[in-house]
């Protein structure tokens, strides 16, 4: 693997975090301009849409900050926060993510007024002890980064407690992925205990036809946090 032409077949060969702090080390600079462009990638802009479609109200009727302020989890060059922006409610989005050098691109992304997209931007490992208060978040999004050698069902039910008594979720995860790892399985148990309820699996399309990948899906696990 060159710096130039990280294919997806090198992504979804990582294992470990360390791996994936250097894959996203070399890949930063050229993941939109050739992975994304190149592969007609728009998972991102599916989950924004989704959770605009279920949580929407949020944005639109919102009288203070904290009644619209999001989390990008896996933020990565900004994708999900650049297409947020674009629907028609006012979010305030903040993103965590493992690479700093994908966190220094989605620093870059500004809104229509030229201001950051992004109000606050995260280094840490999902997959570790995270330091965000628990009810932090109204809405949590996510594409991508629940995919093969990322992130899995340990790392979705750690998510939960950044979001506030009826938060909405919207976290794509790569079907085969979703399936491997028994992440219906652990939603299910997370409804059984009570800690999320209004589940709802939508599948998506993360590539447009005439990508090499045209075909790959993603589930979009959509659930509030019920306490
Ligand atoms: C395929 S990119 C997706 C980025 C963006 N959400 C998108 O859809 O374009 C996956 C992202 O997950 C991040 N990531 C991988 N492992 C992580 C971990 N253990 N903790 C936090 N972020 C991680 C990577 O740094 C990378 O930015």
């Amino acid at each position: 693997m060159d710096n130039e032409h990280v294919r997806l077949e090198d992504a979804y060969a990582v294992v470990t975090p360390e791996d994936n702090r250097k894959l996203y080390a070399r890949w930063a600079a050229t993941y939109e301009s050739e992975f994304v462009t190149d592969n007609l990638y728009v998972i991102p802009q599916r989950v924004a849409e989704i959770f605009v479609d279920v949580a929407g109200h949020l944005a639109e009727h919102a009288t203070a900050d904290a009644d619209r302020l999001v989390l990008d989890v896996g933020c990565g060059t900004g994708l999900i926060g650049q297409a947020l922006t674009r629907s028609d409610g006012q979010w305030v989005i903040d993103g965590i993510d493992i690479s700093p050098q994908m966190l220094a691109e989605s620093a870059t992304k500004l809104g229509n007024d030229g201001t950051p997209i992004y109000r606050r931007l995260v280094a840490a490992d999902l997959t570790g002890v995270v330091d965000i208060a628990d009810g932090a978040y109204a809405g949590i999004l996510s594409s991508g980064t629940f995919t093969h050698g990322h992130l899995g069902p340990d790392s979705l039910s750690g998510l939960i407690r950044f979001g506030r008594a009826g938060a909405h979720f919207a976290i794509g995860i790569n079907a085969v992925h979703y399936a491997e790892l028994g992440f219906d399985e652990r939603l299910q148990r997370e409804l059984v205990a009570g800690t999320i309820c209004d589940f709802e699996p939508r599948v998506v399309e993360m590539y447009l036809p005439g990508s090499p990948h045209f075909g790959d899906t993603a589930v979009v696990a959509v659930f509030r946090r019920s306490r």
